[in-house]
């Protein structure tokens, strides 16, 4: 064992021993710097077994021990549950992701949706600013071009101004890679005055701080101790970290699904076109974020592909609760539903897209035309998220099967094309239907 894995062993020895005299009251504060930093340096695929049994027995005890948030105790728990996922035979999805932490803490004191816009604000700047940090000198790499360009997103969000319409290619259509498309590829400088890498990581770490001062404690933790990555490549972390919050922000969508179809409901027309507008710009958001994505490189990819095998997307529980809310039993596939189970992830009795055209049928003319309108703009995101993770998808892994157990680009291109909202066609203003092996 060398020295981190060492100093994590005996810490966890020490939090065990505490913990096991603890029976009413707060649990020992756990040794989350020791584990993560050992966790950090070898992947927890590689992590010695005298440290992976410990793990399992703090994660029995935290179990036993564990509060209701906010309580501390609950944060321990859920966090060596996913630490020792793999030690324990037990790979999946959310271990793997922490989505599950993440929704408990978005659920804790305050606002979900509140929560979760803080705690996805406070993910994406960490993720920028840790790719910014290493490579700040380098503008022409592709990856601090695609880093500078989001900061810019996020300093735009957070003031409260709009993003500029999604121009040019989607991430993914070989955007940010190194490839001829580097020249188009949105991310143009010029673009973001102001905004040298030097700023974009000082935003991010400026942002990171202000979010923390404004959250609670929890989330310096939450920041601080994920991801937890299984390998040694480096980006992994930014893998980890961008499905992080594309979960996050795929659960504030499906929240924003599911108040707008209760207002379909009501014919409450003002809230709902408020929370369809909710909606798109959170998939614009989440169809952003590919620009880095695009950046993965394929060989490390592969690795982390090989170390986390049975832990795919299609696993994803915001995702099928998204397109479940509105697309109702059309969104159940084969492969779906094996991933997540109906009876975990239920349909509603109707799904939004049938109550928007009822409510289509219910309305005066003008009222239709709006709502049509905002439907099909939502639509345009996802189809454009859609696109950028097809695009991304062939880049990095080729036409090889994807770890779901699916044919990988050709199952994602079967349903590229496929809308949220609208039962028609493509909505308008959308690209054209990509050719097999073309730009997505
Ligand atoms: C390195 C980049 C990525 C690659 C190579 C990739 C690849 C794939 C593949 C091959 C599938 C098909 C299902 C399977 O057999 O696994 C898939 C599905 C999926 N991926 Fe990704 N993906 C990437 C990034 C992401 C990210 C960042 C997200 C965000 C959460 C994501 C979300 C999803 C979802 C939700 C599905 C299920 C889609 C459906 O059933 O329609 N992927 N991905």
């Amino acid at each position: 064992m060398d020295a981190l894995n060492q100093r994590a062993h005996h810490a966890v020895q020490t939090w065990l021993r505490a913990a096991q005299r603890c029976s009413l009251g707060l649990p020992p504060a756990f040794p989350f710097r020791e584990v993560t930093a050992a966790i950090r340096r070898h992947g927890s695929a590689a992590l010695p077994s005298a440290v992976n049994n410990a793990l399992i027995e703090a994660a029995a005890r935290a179990e036993e021990l564990a509060g209701r948030p906010p309580a501390r105790s609950w944060f321990a728990a859920r966090w060596l549950w996913s630490a020792t996922a793999g030690a324990r035979g037990s790979p999946s999805y959310d271990a793997y992701v922490m989505c599950g932490l993440l929704n408990q803490y978005c659920q804790g004191a305050g606002d979900f949706r509140a929560n979760a816009r803080a705690l996805g604000t406070a993910l994406t700047a960490d993720l920028l600013g840790h790719e910014l940090a290493q490579h700040c000198a380098e503008f022409t790499r592709p990856r601090t071009r695609a880093a500078v360009h989001l900061a810019a997103d996020l300093r735009r969000a957070v003031r409260g101004t709009a993003s500029p319409p999604a121009a040019g290619p989607d991430p993914g259509s070989g955007a940010g890679t190194g490839t001829d498309a580097d020249t188009a590829d949105g991310i143009d400088p010029a673009k973001e005055p102001g905004l040298e890498p030097a700023d974009a990581l000082r935003l991010c770490e400026r942002l990171v701080s202000v979010v923390q001062r404004s959250q609670s404690p929890q989330l310096r933790t939450v920041l601080a101790y994920t991801p937890l990555v299984v390998t040694t490549e480096h980006d992994e972390y930014l893998f980890i970290r961008s499905i992080q919050i594309m979960e996050l922000l795929s659960s504030l969508a499906a929240s924003h699904a599911q108040e707008a179809l209760e207002c379909a409901d009501r014919d409450a027309v003002p809230e709902l076109l408020v929370h369809l507008e909710g909606l798109r710009s959170t998939l614009d958001h989440s169809a952003r974020l590919f620009h880095i994505v695009a950046t993965v490189d394929p060989v490390q990819f592969a690795g982390i592909r090989d170390a986390t095998y049975g832990t795919g997307a299609l696993q994803s529980p915001a995702f099928a609760a998204l397109e479940r809310l509105c697309r109702g039993a059309e969104a159940l596939r084969p492969e779906t539903s094996a991933a997540v189970p109906a009876d975990r992830q239920p349909c509603p009795a109707t799904s939004l897209s049938s109550a928007l055209e009822e409510l289509l049928g219910r309305v005066d003319e003008e009222t239709a035309a709006r709502l049509a309108g905002t439907a099909a703009a939502v639509d345009q995101q996802w189809l454009r998220w859609k696109r950028a993770h097809h695009g991304v998808a062939r880049r990095i892994i080729g036409d090889v099967p994807g770890t779901g157990g699916t044919l990988g680009i050709t199952y994602l291109a079967e349903y590229m094309h496929t809308p949220l909202l609208t039962r028609h066609a493509e909505p308008a203003g959308s690209a054209p239907r990509a050719e097999p092996g073309g730009p997505s």
